[in-house]
Protein backbone atom coordinates (compact mmCIF):
# COMPACT_ATOMS: atom_id res chain seq x y z
CA UNK A 1 0.00 0.00 0.00
CA UNK A 2 1.50 3.70 -0.61
CA UNK A 3 -0.21 7.38 -0.32
CA UNK A 4 -0.53 8.90 -3.61
CA UNK A 5 -2.11 12.44 -4.23
CA UNK A 6 -3.30 12.32 -8.18
CA UNK A 7 -7.04 12.55 -9.81
CA UNK A 8 -7.11 16.21 -9.65
CA UNK A 9 -7.01 16.33 -5.82
CA UNK A 10 -9.97 14.02 -5.40
CA UNK A 11 -7.76 10.69 -4.40
CA UNK A 12 -7.03 10.59 -0.02
CA UNK A 13 -4.83 7.69 -0.88
CA UNK A 14 -3.72 4.20 -3.27
CA UNK A 15 -4.92 1.32 -0.74
CA UNK A 16 -3.97 -1.36 -3.50
CA UNK A 17 -1.51 -0.44 -6.94
CA UNK A 18 -2.34 -1.90 -9.82
CA UNK A 19 0.34 -4.65 -9.65
CA UNK A 20 -1.21 -5.95 -5.97
CA UNK A 21 -4.74 -6.19 -7.65
CA UNK A 22 -2.97 -7.76 -10.83
CA UNK A 23 -0.98 -10.61 -8.33
CA UNK A 24 -4.23 -10.87 -6.42
CA UNK A 25 -6.13 -11.51 -9.74
CA UNK A 26 -3.19 -14.22 -10.69
CA UNK A 27 -3.65 -15.82 -7.44
CA UNK A 28 -7.09 -16.58 -7.84
CA UNK A 29 -6.69 -17.86 -11.09
CA UNK A 30 -4.49 -20.32 -9.92
CA UNK A 31 -7.30 -21.14 -7.46
CA UNK A 32 -10.07 -21.64 -9.79
CA UNK A 33 -7.76 -23.24 -12.76
CA UNK A 34 -6.90 -25.92 -10.30
CA UNK A 35 -10.50 -26.90 -9.08
CA UNK A 36 -11.84 -26.61 -12.08
CA UNK A 37 -8.91 -28.30 -14.10
CA UNK A 38 -10.08 -29.86 -17.07
CA UNK A 39 -13.82 -29.24 -16.67
CA UNK A 40 -15.62 -26.36 -18.78
CA UNK A 41 -16.50 -23.30 -16.54
CA UNK A 42 -18.45 -20.31 -16.77
CA UNK A 43 -17.61 -16.79 -14.83
CA UNK A 44 -20.27 -14.90 -14.52
CA UNK A 45 -19.18 -11.28 -13.77
CA UNK A 46 -21.78 -9.04 -11.55
CA UNK A 47 -21.82 -5.46 -13.21
CA UNK A 48 -21.05 -2.83 -13.92
CA UNK A 49 -18.39 -3.51 -10.95
CA UNK A 50 -17.20 -6.47 -12.14
CA UNK A 51 -16.12 -5.56 -15.25
CA UNK A 52 -12.57 -5.36 -14.90
CA UNK A 53 -11.98 -8.14 -12.42
CA UNK A 54 -14.06 -10.91 -14.58
CA UNK A 55 -12.03 -9.84 -17.72
CA UNK A 56 -8.42 -10.23 -15.73
CA UNK A 57 -9.79 -13.20 -14.43
CA UNK A 58 -10.49 -15.00 -17.52
CA UNK A 59 -7.61 -14.11 -19.00
CA UNK A 60 -5.43 -15.13 -16.35
CA UNK A 61 -6.75 -18.69 -15.84
CA UNK A 62 -6.11 -18.75 -19.47
CA UNK A 63 -2.31 -18.49 -18.56
CA UNK A 64 -2.72 -20.93 -15.25
CA UNK A 65 -0.67 -24.45 -15.64
CA UNK A 66 -3.44 -25.68 -14.23
CA UNK A 67 -6.82 -25.03 -16.04
CA UNK A 68 -10.65 -25.52 -16.96
CA UNK A 69 -11.28 -27.33 -20.21
CA UNK A 70 -12.82 -24.41 -21.48
CA UNK A 71 -13.90 -20.68 -20.01
CA UNK A 72 -16.78 -18.70 -21.26
CA UNK A 73 -17.63 -15.47 -19.73
CA UNK A 74 -21.06 -14.18 -18.95
CA UNK A 75 -22.89 -11.58 -17.33
CA UNK A 76 -25.29 -10.42 -14.79
CA UNK A 77 -26.05 -7.11 -14.00
CA UNK A 78 -28.19 -5.88 -10.34
CA UNK A 79 -27.66 -2.85 -8.49
CA UNK A 80 -28.32 -2.22 -4.71
CA UNK A 81 -26.64 1.23 -4.01
CA UNK A 82 -27.90 3.15 -6.99
CA UNK A 83 -25.96 6.52 -6.68
CA UNK A 84 -25.95 6.73 -2.76
CA UNK A 85 -22.44 5.24 -1.07
CA UNK A 86 -24.84 3.33 0.92
CA UNK A 87 -26.71 0.38 0.46
CA UNK A 88 -30.81 0.66 -0.16
CA UNK A 89 -30.50 -2.83 1.07
CA UNK A 90 -33.02 -4.01 -1.80
CA UNK A 91 -31.44 -5.69 -4.67
CA UNK A 92 -32.69 -4.80 -7.93
CA UNK A 93 -31.91 -7.55 -11.63
CA UNK A 94 -31.16 -5.58 -14.25
CA UNK A 95 -30.17 -7.83 -17.07
CA UNK A 96 -30.17 -11.70 -16.76
CA UNK A 97 -27.50 -14.34 -17.89
CA UNK A 98 -27.22 -14.51 -21.72
CA UNK A 99 -25.95 -17.92 -20.76
CA UNK A 100 -27.97 -20.84 -19.11
CA UNK A 101 -26.34 -21.82 -15.73
CA UNK A 102 -28.06 -25.28 -15.30
CA UNK A 103 -25.54 -27.74 -14.98
CA UNK A 104 -22.55 -25.81 -15.69
CA UNK A 105 -19.94 -25.00 -13.50
CA UNK A 106 -20.48 -21.48 -12.51
CA UNK A 107 -18.98 -18.99 -10.36
CA UNK A 108 -19.65 -15.71 -9.44
CA UNK A 109 -17.62 -13.04 -9.55
CA UNK A 110 -17.61 -9.66 -7.90
CA UNK A 111 -15.60 -6.76 -7.33
CA UNK A 112 -16.71 -6.16 -3.61
CA UNK A 113 -18.84 -7.91 -1.03
CA UNK A 114 -19.98 -5.55 1.80
CA UNK A 115 -23.13 -5.90 3.59
CA UNK A 116 -23.67 -9.33 2.10
CA UNK A 117 -26.85 -8.44 0.40
CA UNK A 118 -26.07 -8.69 -3.09
CA UNK A 119 -24.19 -11.82 -3.05
CA UNK A 120 -26.77 -13.37 -1.34
CA UNK A 121 -29.87 -12.80 -3.51
CA UNK A 122 -27.26 -13.93 -6.67
CA UNK A 123 -26.49 -17.17 -4.89
CA UNK A 124 -30.05 -17.61 -4.13
CA UNK A 125 -30.96 -17.04 -8.27
CA UNK A 126 -28.51 -19.06 -9.26
CA UNK A 127 -28.65 -21.65 -6.93
CA UNK A 128 -31.96 -22.31 -7.96
CA UNK A 129 -31.53 -22.65 -11.54
CA UNK A 130 -29.45 -26.03 -10.57
CA UNK A 131 -25.77 -25.41 -11.55
CA UNK A 132 -23.42 -28.54 -11.65
CA UNK A 133 -21.17 -26.40 -9.13
CA UNK A 134 -21.89 -23.05 -7.57
CA UNK A 135 -18.50 -21.12 -6.63
CA UNK A 136 -18.24 -16.96 -5.42
CA UNK A 137 -14.87 -15.12 -6.11
CA UNK A 138 -14.76 -11.45 -4.57
CA UNK A 139 -11.85 -9.23 -5.00
CA UNK A 140 -12.66 -7.16 -2.28
CA UNK A 141 -13.65 -8.41 1.27
CA UNK A 142 -15.00 -5.94 3.07
CA UNK A 143 -16.28 -7.28 6.09
CA UNK A 144 -17.19 -4.74 8.49
CA UNK A 145 -21.04 -4.24 8.27
CA UNK A 146 -22.31 -7.72 7.06
CA UNK A 147 -25.92 -8.25 7.25
CA UNK A 148 -25.78 -11.67 6.03
CA UNK A 149 -23.64 -14.27 6.38
CA UNK A 150 -22.30 -15.68 2.53
CA UNK A 151 -19.77 -18.27 1.58
CA UNK A 152 -16.81 -16.56 -0.04
CA UNK A 153 -14.69 -19.56 -2.24
CA UNK A 154 -11.90 -17.01 -3.21
CA UNK A 155 -10.65 -13.93 -2.13
CA UNK A 156 -8.74 -11.51 -3.29
CA UNK A 157 -7.92 -8.89 -0.91
CA UNK A 158 -9.39 -7.64 2.43
CA UNK A 159 -10.69 -4.17 1.92
CA UNK A 160 -10.73 -1.12 4.48
CA UNK A 161 -13.27 0.14 6.16
CA UNK A 162 -13.78 3.29 3.95
CA UNK A 163 -15.69 4.15 1.09
CA UNK A 164 -13.40 2.93 -1.72
CA UNK A 165 -13.36 3.23 -5.65
CA UNK A 166 -11.86 2.17 -8.43
CA UNK A 167 -10.78 -0.98 -10.08
CA UNK A 168 -14.83 -0.68 -11.42
CA UNK A 169 -16.10 0.32 -8.11
CA UNK A 170 -17.34 3.86 -8.62
CA UNK A 171 -18.77 6.43 -6.54
CA UNK A 172 -22.20 8.21 -9.12
CA UNK A 173 -20.59 6.02 -12.17
CA UNK A 174 -17.19 7.88 -11.36
CA UNK A 175 -13.56 6.44 -10.94
CA UNK A 176 -14.45 2.95 -12.46
CA UNK A 177 -11.63 3.25 -14.92
CA UNK A 178 -9.14 3.65 -12.22
CA UNK A 179 -6.97 1.02 -12.37
CA UNK A 180 -6.06 1.05 -8.56
CA UNK A 181 -8.06 0.73 -5.48
CA UNK A 182 -8.83 3.98 -4.11
CA UNK A 183 -9.97 5.58 -1.03
CA UNK A 184 -11.40 9.52 -2.16
CA UNK A 185 -10.89 12.56 -0.10
CA UNK A 186 -14.11 13.30 1.87
CA UNK A 187 -14.93 16.54 1.18
CA UNK A 188 -15.91 14.51 -2.69
CA UNK A 189 -18.99 12.95 -0.99
CA UNK A 190 -19.23 14.64 1.85
CA UNK A 191 -22.33 17.16 0.44
CA UNK A 192 -24.80 13.94 0.17
C1 LIG B 1 -21.71 -2.96 -5.61
C2 LIG B 1 -20.70 -4.05 -5.92
C3 LIG B 1 -21.40 -5.30 -5.48
C4 LIG B 1 -22.27 -4.83 -4.34
C5 LIG B 1 -21.70 -5.28 -3.03
O1 LIG B 1 -22.64 -2.89 -6.65
O2 LIG B 1 -20.36 -4.07 -7.28
O3 LIG B 1 -22.17 -5.87 -6.51
O4 LIG B 1 -22.31 -3.40 -4.42
O5 LIG B 1 -22.36 -4.71 -1.94
P1 LIG B 1 -23.14 -5.49 -0.83
O6 LIG B 1 -22.30 -6.65 -0.37
O7 LIG B 1 -23.28 -4.44 0.29
O8 LIG B 1 -24.48 -5.91 -1.35
P2 LIG B 1 -23.63 -1.64 -6.86
O9 LIG B 1 -24.99 -1.96 -6.33
O10 LIG B 1 -22.99 -0.39 -6.32
O11 LIG B 1 -23.72 -1.57 -8.44
P3 LIG B 1 -22.52 -1.45 -9.49
O12 LIG B 1 -21.80 -2.78 -9.50
O13 LIG B 1 -23.20 -1.17 -10.78
O14 LIG B 1 -21.62 -0.32 -9.05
Amino acid sequence: MKATQTYSGTIEREIYTREEIAHAIDRLASEIGSDFAGQPLLLLGVLKGALYVVTDLARAIAQTAVRPSEVIVDYICVSSYGNETRSSGEVRLLKDTAETVTGRNVVIVEDIVDNGLTLEYLSALIGERKPAALRTCVLFDKPYHRRVGVRLDYTGLSCPDEFVVGYGLDYQELFRNLPYLAQLQPWVFQSE
